[in-house]
């Protein structure tokens, strides 16, 4: 078990002509079942969200319209920032990263969750994360 996070370049299907569709399928650009969908949207950009780890849930987030910067930071203190400024790319996030998020005005996040959402999976305190 050493899951990493990493950039998934979803295929853009079409053209500048008539515009994009990219896809993401369970067990295939997505490596687990997905049980939960959400959206967050009019995040104001001097907001920070997350500050949290999840036990066992294991994520793709896309920014499906604006800029989402992902500040996470793994169980050593080793960080890493990825930017999602287009909607063709997505980030896989595996279970106890603490992650930090910041948005543009016009972000609108979209995640694919391999569980539904279960308050007692979440750690909220960093030094607990580091010690889970
Ligand atoms: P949370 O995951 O805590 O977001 P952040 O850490 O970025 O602020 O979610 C915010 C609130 O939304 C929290 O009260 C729980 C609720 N929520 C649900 O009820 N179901 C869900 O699937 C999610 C993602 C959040």
């Amino acid at each position: 078990k050493n899951k990493k996070p990493y950039i998934i370049e979803f295929d853009s299907i079409g053209s500048s002509e008539l515009g994009y569709i990219s896809v993401a399928e369970a067990q295939k650009q997505v490596p687990f079942d997905i049980k939960r969908v959400y959206w967050t949207y009019f995040t104001p950009n001097n907001v920070q969200r997350g500050h949290h780890a999840h036990k066992n849930l294991q994520q793709i987030i896309v920014a499906v319209s604006g800029v989402i910067e992902f500040k996470l930071t793994d169980k050593l203190g080793f960080e890493q920032v990825y930017i999602l400024n287009t909607p063709s790319k997505g980030l896989y996030i595996p279970e106890l990263y603490w992650r930090e998020i910041s948005f543009s005005h016009n972000a609108v996040l979209l995640c694919l969750a391999s569980e539904f959402y279960i308050k007692s999976d979440y750690i909220r305190n960093f030094q607990k994360f580091k010690n889970h």
